[in-house]
């Protein structure tokens, strides 16, 4: 019986004539004098239905009079052409349309929630809730169906590359990379865990030792974190790994793939190769290791400038190491006094605790802080911050971390508000030459920057044995991420090959030699069986098509996701467990 389908977006004028059998669910249905017009539609798209009460069988009528928005039906009929002043040209198949013969409700659907037309806006939560409802909404089914034609672009591009799609485990050992793990009890091995993957990090690295070259994998990930817009519990990597590469070989593939990408998600070409860009650079211009270089307002060190300044906040946040920064706005003037005051509570947001402004118009520092310039700090400010007539200046003086947050925030704050952003630019850029490490005063100890099997750069080796917390920025990883419009979209990192410099790496991290032993003996063992140089990368797959399909959250771009409080509405996980399922696994909860 449902051979014979044909799908309702397919429907098309050279079909005239043809009697079609469809399946599909009714969008909306409407009666004009004596006639019923239903939308019918699948995954493909809509096509109108005709009843024409007064020639169609009675089984047909009564048949049309009971159905409803969204039952599930099978329709015969004839195609025909539609007069010219019936045609609709906001749907593919407008000019074409079913008389119905034969109709039959395969499922009937109680009243929805919410219309699954776009026209209404319900909430998140009541969509997550019916999720199988809001799937069949046109954007998330556009978003599906361009997340699987991606997925399909980049198997067929890396295949074609030579990669080799390998599954790594899901089942794993705890080992640190960053976020907290979600664990596994296991039952056959009481009172022991497994981890789900952060990444396939370890078994990527162990496929280049037994030889595979080239690996990739669309993986899913798990990683226990706060949630954001751009962050799930689980989600999506495209994860690679090479042998032999330097960092310029594994730009170019990933530079290729994402060509492949945009081609097919907008039928857009993408020029290559991205603009490349040093951390410390990212940091100085945009306050942001993930700029957004869709527009200006870039960022000016004006530290020295008011080392000595008469304005003492400046003067002493200098004497005692703290960095100033000012970000120019030209065409600011039309900022208000009452802007300029929201600005000054939006930096607070990130521990500044003022923020400072002057005005340049017509060749003169004035307003704000401007009485305290003096000529010499006029003169390099103009220097430094190249003002045009009309320009509004924001100083923020603090630690250089608060300063780059605040400016680096306000600067993505501004540029929206003053719509400087371009919604369909494109913006890749890499940023490359992270540091290694980074120290956390609060924990007195390093952390990895990327993660524990990422390589310092050749060069800076040596640097490790008198590594401070002072000099901690100045060792660079051979690490790079790939940032699309503002957004970490990747990843990766030459790999640690050489047991001993890996050993030395845990011991910094203060992962001891029991500790290591225990966590990753297996990758200290393979990297003594004539472990290749190699390294790697890894995309954010459901980042990627959220940005390409301008979508506020990734939520948008994923079948099943989690709410910011990780529960999926629909299925209603996570849930408590049975005390049998509990005492199986010989596990006993304190708190509920
Ligand atoms: P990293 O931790 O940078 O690298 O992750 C790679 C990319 O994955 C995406 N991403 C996320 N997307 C959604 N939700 C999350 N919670 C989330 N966390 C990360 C980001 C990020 O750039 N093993 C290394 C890769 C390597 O070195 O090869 C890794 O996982 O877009």
């Amino acid at each position: 019986m449902f051979k014979e389908r044909t799908y309702c977006g397919e429907v098309a004028k050279h079909d005239a004539g043809k009697l079609l059998r469809l399946y599909g669910w009714v969008d909306r249905k409407r009666e004009l004098g004596g006639i019923t017009f239903i939308w019918l539609r699948d995954i493909t798209g809509i096509v109108q239905l005709v009843i024409d009460t007064s020639t169609s069988s009675r089984n047909v009528v009564e048949t049309a009079e009971a159905l409803r928005n969204e039952y599930c039906i099978m329709v015969g009929g004839v195609v025909r052409l539609r007069a010219p002043e019936a045609i609709n040209p906001n749907i593919p198949t407008g000019e074409v349309e079913i008389v119905v013969s034969e109709i039959a409700i395969l499922s009937a659907s109680e009243l929805p929630p919410f219309a699954v037309d776009l026209h209404e806006n319900p909430s998140e939560d009541l969509r997550l809730k019916y999720r199988y409802l809001d799937l069949r909404r046109s954007d998330m089914q556009e978003a599906l169906i361009m997340r699987h034609r991606v997925c399909q672009v980049i198997r067929n591009y890396l295949s074609g590359k030579k990669f080799i799609e390998i599954e790594t485990p899901m089942l794993n050992k705890s080992t640190p990379e960053g976020a907290r793990d979600f664990l596994v009890p296991s039952r056959i091995n009481k009172g022991m865990f497994y981890a789900l993957p952060q990444s396939p990090q370890l078994f990527k690295q162990i496929l280049m030792v037994s030889g595979f070259d080239r690996y990739f994998q669309i993986v899913k990930c798990f990683r226990d974190e706060d949630l954001r817009n751009d962050r799930q519990p689980e989600f999506t990597q495209v994860d690679l790994e090479m042998s032999f590469v330097d960092p310029p070989m594994i730009m170019e593939i990933i530079e290729g793939v994402l060509v492949e990408i945009v081609k097919a998600a907008l039928g857009k070409d993408i020029g290559v190769p991205f603009e490349k860009i040093s951390y410390d650079e990212a940091m100085a211009r945009f306050g942001k290791d993930a700029p957004d270089m869709r527009f200006g307002l870039e960022l000016r060190d004006v530290s020295d400038v008011f080392a000595s300044s008469q304005f003492e906040a400046f003067a002493s946040n200098v004497k005692s190491g703290g960095k100033i920064k000012v970000m120019p706005i030209p065409g600011g003037l039309k900022i208000s006094r009452k802007m300029i005051d929201e600005y000054s509570e939006f930096v607070k947001v990130y521990r500044a605790k003022n923020l400072f402004w002057a005005r340049y118009k017509a060749g003169a520092f004035e307003g704000g802080i401007a009485k305290y310039f003096s000529q010499n700090e006029q003169h390099a400010l103009i220097e430094r911050a190249a003002p045009s007539d009309d320009t509004l200046l924001f100083f923020v003086s603090d630690s250089a971390g608060v300063v780059n947050d605040a400016l680096g925030n306000l600067r993505l704050k501004v540029g929206k508000d003053l719509d400087l952003v371009d919604p369909d630019a494109l913006r890749f850029v890499w940023v490359t030459d992270f540091p290694l490490l980074e120290y956390s005063q609060e924990d007195g100890r390093f952390y990895s920057k990327h993660h524990p099997f990422t390589s310092p750069r050749v060069d800076h080796w040596n640097m490790l044995d008198t590594l401070t917390p002072e000099n901690v920025d100045d060792i660079k990883a051979q690490a790079y991420d790939i940032v699309l419009n503002g957004v970490e979209i990747g990843g990766g990192s030459i790999r640690i090959f050489d047991t001993e410099l890996q050993r030395k790496m845990f011991t910094i991290l203060g992962i001891g030699e029991e500790e290591a032993k225990i966590k990753f003996s297996f990758l200290l063992e393979a990297l003594k069986y004539g472990a290749p140089p190699h390294g790697g990368i890894a995309l954010g797959l459901d980042r990627i098509m959220m940005l390409l399909l301008k979508r506020a959250s990734i939520r948008d771009v994923i079948a099943f996701p989690k709410t910011q409080r990780g529960q999926c509405l629909m299925s209603e996980a996570p849930s408590y467990v049975s005390e049998e399922q509990l005492k199986e696994l010989s596990i006993r909860t304190v708190e509920k």
